[in-house]
């Protein structure tokens, strides 16, 4: 196809393009646990060389499994909070605002790096009510946009561990103080995930250096006041997971009889 997008990214922007080509993969499948078409059909319009990415079909439910679960869990909010606003940070060229299909009452937030912003923004087609910010999530900036009177999710998929604590938690605190209610949904890597990031061959390829270990609940609820604990899990304890394949099944039972191992990776959501 001659109009190729080139796309040639390092760093944090990189590691979006390995979390999207599983999706892509995933969606080739004969029975994919995300299903994701729009996704393959952008990724016909890319020239890059995906192989770099060192994501496999067989690797891809490691992705997927974790989208498929914050699928679920934005799902649910945008139940309750049919009028809301959704803060999709580090969103990466994931396409769950094509997914989900919210209703007509939800101002969506799609927000990432500029150089992802932009590739974003001339590979999905635009919609109503779906708007693609170029921005750090860590800058206070941004916020200022947003209309702050209604419920509001932020959601942060693969993303807190490239924060650094302060950083994060700061972001944290202005969601909290800045909107009336609503949730944060996170996925966080513990003190072992950051330590091993160097057997992570995502993160390894693209330069990326991950920062904040998050341990569990307490560590977001005493930082972040205002925050109340409405779920904290594994990922391998997630009916997403129940999905996968016998080798990933075997290795989640092995991962999870160790505690440092089963919560490597952790799911967090909470009220404000
Ligand atoms: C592992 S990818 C995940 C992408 C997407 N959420 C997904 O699950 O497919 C990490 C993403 O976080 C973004 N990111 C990391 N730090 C960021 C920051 N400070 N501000 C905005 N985006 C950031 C990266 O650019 C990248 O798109």
């Amino acid at each position: 196809m001659a109009d190729r997008l080139k796309v040639d990214l390092s760093g944090a922007p990189q590691t979006m393009l390995a979390t999207f080509y599983a999706k892509v993969l995933d969606a080739g499948l004969p029975r994919p646990i995300l299903g994701d078409q729009l996704a393959r059909q952008i990724a016909e319009r890319i020239d890059y060389d995906w192989s770099a990415t060192s994501i496999t079909a067989a690797r891809s439910p490691a992705v997927t499994t974790r989208s498929a679960h914050f699928d679920r869990w934005t799902a649910q909010f945008l139940a309750v909070h049919p009028e809301a606003v959704v803060l999709h940070l580090g969103c990466g060229l994931d396409g769950r605002f094509f997914r989900l299909r919210p209703g007509p009452g939800v101002q969506w937030y799609d927000i990432d790096y500029p150089e992802v912003a932009q590739l974003r923004k001339r590979l999905y087609p635009s919609a109503e009510r779906c708007h693609v910010l170029a921005a750090s999530v860590t800058d206070a900036d941004w916020l200022r946009d947003i209309p702050a009177d209604r419920p509001t999710l932020m959601l942060g998929e693969g993303l807190t561990m490239y924060l650094t604590e302060r950083d994060g938690l700061e972001l944290l605190r202005r969601v909290v103080d800045g909107f009336p209610s609503g949730e944060l949904q996170f996925d966080a890597f513990n003190t072992l995930g950051i330590k091993s990031q160097w057997t992570n061959t995502v993160v390894r390829r693209s330069g990326a250096r991950l920062h904040w270990a998050i341990n569990g609940p307490d560590d977001i609820r005493t930082a972040v006041p205002g925050t109340r604990l409405l779920a904290w899990v594994s990922p391998f304890d997630t009916p997403e997971f129940g999905r996968v394949g016998p080798a990933y099944r075997l290795l989640a039972k092995v991962m999870s009889s160790v505690p440092a191992l089963r919560y490597m990776a952790q799911y967090h959501r909470y009220a404000f």
